[in-house]
């Protein structure tokens, strides 16, 4: 069927319905070229500003998925669960979980991407590791999958290319945060994959997409409601991000703390996001029912280092070196590590994750455009966290950078980021809401029954 563009913008600018029909011709029109940026982009800040209701949101989400290919992961065995994280920062959780789900039999297949702007990329991080290649064929990345129980590699050409062209518009348009369209972006591609199950780490706060928490758990009903009606088991968890994930922010630094995690000394914060996702992908694969036995069978594997093989098997399949398990010397290094220290006594009340995470593309670890190279060893480590006490003198940060004339920018943009109080201030809580079909729970409520 044919429909006037120009009545579509029309239609939803006046905040009216839009069809499935509809929504067909503008998607399909755009990947086929036939509709310009220009009036894709009017479109889009439209749906920005009028939004779409449930039955649009679903509709767009099938449109796009429809556009490219399908990926069926039916000859492997076992529950297959996808982990999806918002993007944010020091976000390391994929190497430590994924590996811990995989050691107690669910597969996990994992289509990720790279840092853009403020966030890090699993794709990046993972390319700290000597010789890991992280675009796989489908074939390998089913083999992989199936001989490891954990693969991770970067988007095919294929699958929902109208993600691909949609997002990059988005990108230059300001209509990136937007519940509807960020819902259709990430659950298209999701659906795309043939799993049983997907487990979603909604992040909200400074460092997130969206900061606030009524419409982190929106977005977050949204994608859930969107993932079930596909017949898929969907469970999102809302964590905080207003602070860095953990001590590490950068490619290498934070494939260490991962390691360090698998080894049982992962930070409290890292390993409260951690037991979250992978107690609710156990459930989402029915090998648990509760969140108190799955988070203590999750204990047990870590502890017992079964997941910690898997992680070096994985990056085995992968053709990177996996000695970089016991010797971090085979991994990227800065030139110079320099410390930032307290100017004075009192309680870190404020570590902005937007602010750190913009300041990593600035020392080398992130991108501000696809196309700008990262430097694998640079970053931050953090010595001192939201709540912790510190004196004057102390060491804050430890920065790792190969440019000795950045360093005093770099330490300024530090400083604006971290206030010291001299009230005291308790930890922030990490783990704020688990949402799934039945409604939403605060994680104080899932702990109460533990
Ligand atoms: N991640 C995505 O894949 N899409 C969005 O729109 C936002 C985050």
């Amino acid at each position: 069927m044919s429909f006037s563009i120009y009545e579509i913008i029309s239609k939803k600018r006046d905040g009216k319905e839009i069809s499935k029909a509809e929504i067909e011709f503008i998607i399909n029109g755009y990947v086929r070229d036939e509709i310009p940026d220009y009036q894709m982009s009017a479109i889009l800040m439209a749906i920005y500003i009028q939004g779409l209701n449930e039955r649009e949101s679903s509709d767009l989400t099938e449109i796009m998925m429809d556009s490219g290919d399908y990926i069926s992961f039916n000859e492997i065995k076992g529950k297959k669960i996808d982990k999806h994280s918002t993007g944010g920062v020091g976000d390391k959780i994929s190497f430590i979980v994924c590996p811990l789900v995989a050691s107690c039999g669910v597969k996990v297949p994992m289509l990720s991407g790279r840092a853009l702007g403020h966030t890090g990329g699993t794709l990046d991080k993972l390319e700290s590791i000597p010789g890991m290649n992280v675009f796989l064929s489908i074939n390998r990345f089913k083999q992989v999958l199936g001989d490891v129980g954990m693969v991770v590699s970067g988007q095919t050409e294929n699958i929902v290319p109208a993600d691909r062209k949609l997002y990059a518009l988005r990108d230059s348009t300001a209509t990136v945060g937007c519940i509807p369209l960020i819902t259709s972006s990430i659950m298209s591609k999701k659906l795309a994959l043939g799993t049983d199950g997907i487990v979603l780490d909604v992040k909200t706060g400074k460092g997130a997409f969206i900061q606030n928490k009524k419409d982190s758990i929106l977005l977050c009903e949204t994608m859930v409601s969107i993932g079930e009606k596909a017949n898929r088991k969907t469970i999102g968890v809302i964590t905080n991000m207003n602070q860095p994930l953990g001590k590490s922010v950068g490619n290498a630094l934070e494939i260490i703390e991962s390691i360090e995690s698998l080894k049982g000394n992962g930070p409290d914060d890292v390993m409260d996001v951690t037991y979250a996702l992978g107690a609710s992908m156990m459930i989402a694969a029915g090998i648990e029912n509760d969140y108190s036995k799955a988070i203590k069978r999750l204990k047990q594997r870590l502890n017992s280092g079964e997941a910690l093989e898997i992680f070096r098997n994985f990056i085995k399949a992968q053709g990177g070196n996996d000695k970089i398990c016991d010797n971090y010397d085979l991994l990227p290094k800065s030139k110079y590590k320099v410390e930032l220290r307290s100017g004075k006594d009192g309680y870190v009340s404020e570590i902005d994750a937007f602010k750190i995470g913009m300041a990593a593309v600035y020392v080398g670890a992130g991108r501000i455009k696809k196309e700008d190279s990262i430097e694998h060893g640079t970053g931050f480590v953090f010595n001192k966290k939201e709540g912790d006490n510190v004196r004057k003198d102390e060491i804050l940060v430890y920065i790792h950078t190969n440019n000795k004339q950045n360093i005093e920018e770099i330490k300024k943009r530090l400083e604006s980021a971290i206030k010291i109080s001299s009230n005291k201030i308790l930890s922030p809580q990490t783990i704020l809401y688990v949402i799934d079909k039945k409604g939403v729970y605060s994680w104080d409520q899932i702990k109460a029954g533990f």
